[in-house]
């Protein structure tokens, strides 16, 4: 068994990142596998709407990240996505790997179904929750299940040296809550 954890952030000191390293140590205390990507090394271009995924099985776009993430993304049966909160919504360059994501495999077997995950969104001040149910909107489309925690996913955080997740006691009690429901539930379905 195993989870992916998915930063969108390209930011060096990623607060992001922070929560999610937070969730996957939780599912590594509880034995389950656990794998972090970062974006901020990624290229990934967007969805073209060329619907090549639904005659030729796989995404035709070449020369950036995508393939790879997609394969790892495909093998495990968590998922974990981490987004930053730019003007209230999920960052770009998350959006386009879903975009493309979720097209190859609703034309190609719906394979994330079944599958267990769930958001994890960070702002400064506001906007969380609507790029949290951008990410919950995804997680549902493509059938993957998703627990709860004692509130929503969401950090409260800015930059380094001002406010910081580290800091974000409540966040981060609900995201590692939130990571032992997922550990929960995998140990139920897998
Ligand atoms: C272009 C841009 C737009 C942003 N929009 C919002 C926003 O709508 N609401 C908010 O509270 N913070 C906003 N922020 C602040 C980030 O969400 C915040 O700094 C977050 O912690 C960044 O996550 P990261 O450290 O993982 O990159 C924005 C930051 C940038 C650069």
């Amino acid at each position: 068994m195993k989870v992916l954890g998915i930063s969108g952030s390209l930011r060096d000191q990623s607060n992001t990142l922070y929560y999610l390293k937070t969730a996957l140590q939780v599912l590594e205390q509880e034995d389950i596998e656990t794998e972090l990507i970062s974006l901020r090394d990624k290229e990934i271009k967007p969805c073209t709407g060329c619907y090549d995924c639904q005659t030729q099985g796989c995404c035709t776009i070449r020369g950036d990240d995508f393939e790879d993430l997609f394969t790892r993304m495909r093998r495990v049966e968590g998922l974990i996505l981490g987004s930053p909160v730019y003007l209230s919504s999920v960052v770009p360059q998350m959006m386009a790997l879903l975009a493309r994501a979720t097209f190859v495999s609703y034309w190609n077997g719906r394979f994330f179904n079944g599958k267990v995950g769930g958001p994890i969104t960070v702002a400064q001040r506001a906007g969380h929750n609507l790029a949290f149910s951008q990410l919950l909107l995804w997680f549902f489309f493509n059938g993957l299940i998703v627990p709860g925690s004692i509130y929503w996913n969401v950090g409260v955080a800015g930059t380094r040296g001002a406010r910081d997740a580290d800091q974000d006691l409540i966040g981060l009690e609900v995201v590692s809550t939130f990571a032992r429901n997922l550990a929960g539930l995998m140990k139920k379905l897998f």
